[in-house]
């Protein structure tokens, strides 16, 4: 099928597409048609690699059988109910399923229909905890700069992504930001170990300056993708998890890149050793099969909200979608079809190959560094690997190789200075191979007409 048939002009100057400039991108538009597998088919017939998940999405791979036909029977059975007056089967077999594979304690869940929904209610849900358990004036959020939890406005508010919040704002007080663990440029030019891991132990300074009676919860990726796949140190986590329960601040995951098996674990939580208060949920939960998302709630926290109706604890926060049955079966089948193929273990084992190729591609000089857990891996580029030098902007060099591998037929998340690899996590070995050849050949050849 022509695009020109689509009507493309007429209706793509209709369509806003995510932070695109679509009048760009209505000179050369992608649309897709058929996904199978770790492959895009456009209506052209063109494929794509897809080695990003759509956009850390899609872990079980396009067109699962199990998934499609959960969907097929579910569509028979029910398709709606709100969580207003009812739940449904699903719901509560999913929830079942899901405490099971959580870290520690986490055993209430809440569902919703997307990634920012699952942030905005996890930060609401630590007011109101803090509220109904004698710290009426802890309200205030921590997050970091470069750290991105969503489009609504609290969500954005929380995070520190400045082309993605500064159109909007001012926001509504209580946003606190630190910096992130970018270990390979410390913000405070020093060097792990013996940095002491300042990146984490300065935020209890920060705690104490805005007065500990105040702080309602820290929310941090556990690996941060907008800021270049930022990875932590190993100590990072236990450390902020002691400064949470120093001052009582809750301590919320937003996982919805890192879980579902994206890091090697079924969560960040469980491959940093650190178990959170509340893990927010989204993208991998229904591998985009439908959009759903979801919290999961520590007892110690859930229990504050459990009391008799006069008391009116119940947490004060709904969806109209939130756990519709036809959402919840497509979870339940995702979650089932990445526990029975244990693509936890094939992340890693795939991750490892990924890491192996980004190492031998060293010698091109331009490797500064290479980051990530499991199937989430980014590389950044520099000019000189000793000096850590970046290109100029100008360059644009991660953007240059990711339009050139998009030409070629492979999707990555690119950026001027780093680019980051999440396949399906069933992609094959020869997959693998074939992503990685097609970025290192875009790399050479962008390389030699940039030195
Ligand atoms: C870490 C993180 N949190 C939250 C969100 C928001 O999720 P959604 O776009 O489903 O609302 C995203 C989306 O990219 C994300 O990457």
């Amino acid at each position: 099928m022509k695009t020109e048939s689509l009507g493309d002009q007429i209706a793509l100057e209709h369509l806003f597409l995510d932070f695109m400039q679509m009048k760009d991108f209505a000179k050369n538009p992608i649309i897709m048609k058929r996904a199978r597998g770790v492959w895009y088919e456009d209506v052209n017939g063109k494929k794509y690699l897809d080695g990003l998940s759509g956009i850390f999405v899609v872990n079980v791979g396009h067109g699962n059988r199990r998934v499609i036909d959960a969907i097929h029977e579910q569509l028979e059975e029910m398709t709606f109910g709100p969580p207003l007056h009812s739940t449904n089967v699903r719901a509560i077999q999913l929830a079942r399923l899901l405490t099971d594979l959580m870290p520690g304690d986490l055993h209430t869940l809440k569902f919703f229909s997307g990634g920012s929904e699952s942030t905005e209610a996890a930060m609401k849900l630590a007011k109101q905890y803090h509220k109904q358990t004698g710290n009426p004036n802890k309200y205030k959020v921590i997050s970091r700069y470069q750290g991105y939890h969503g489009s609504t406005m609290g969500a954005l508010a929380a995070s520190g992504t400045t082309k993605r919040k500064s159109p909007f704002e001012p926001f509504g007080p209580g946003y606190v930001k630190v910096f992130p663990p970018t270990c390979y440029r410390c913000p405070y030019g020093l060097e792990y170990p013996g940095c002491g891991v300042l990146c984490a132990s300065i935020v209890e300074k920060v705690i104490k300056e805005e007065d500990p009676s105040t702080v309602a919860a820290i929310i941090v990726e556990p690996i941060g993708n907008t800021g270049g796949i930022i990875t932590p140190p190993p100590e990072y986590f236990r450390i902020l998890r002691e400064i949470c329960d120093k001052h009582n601040i809750l301590l919320i995951f937003d996982e919805i890149i890192t879980g579902f098996g994206r890091t090697g674990e079924w969560f960040a939580a469980q491959t940093f050793g650190t178990t959170p208060d509340v893990i927010c949920m989204g993208k991998g939960i229904s591998s985009g099969y439908t959009p759903m998302g979801g919290i999961a709630i520590s007892d110690r926290i859930a229990k504050a909200f459990l009391g008799t109706a006069e008391e009116n604890v119940q947490f004060a926060h709904g969806n109209t979608f939130g756990g519709n049955p036809l959402s919840a079966a497509i979870a339940l089948a995702n979650v089932t079809e990445i526990k029975e193929r244990d693509l936890p273990t094939k992340a890693r084992e795939r991750g490892s190959q990924v890491w192996k190729r980004l190492e031998e591609m060293k010698r091109l000089g331009i490797v500064g560094d290479i980051r990530g857990k499991g199937l989430l891996i980014g590389i950044e580029f520099v000019k000189d690997a000793k000096t850590k030098e970046q290109f100029p902007d100008s360059v644009n060099l991660g953007v240059r190789i990711g339009k050139m591998a998009l030409e070629k037929g492979l999707i990555l998340r690119y950026d001027p200075h780093w680019i980051a690899f999440a396949p399906p996590l069933i992609i094959s070995e020869d997959e693998t191979d074939k992503m990685m050849d097609i970025f290192e050949e875009c790399t050479t050849t962008v390389l030699s007409s940039v030195k």
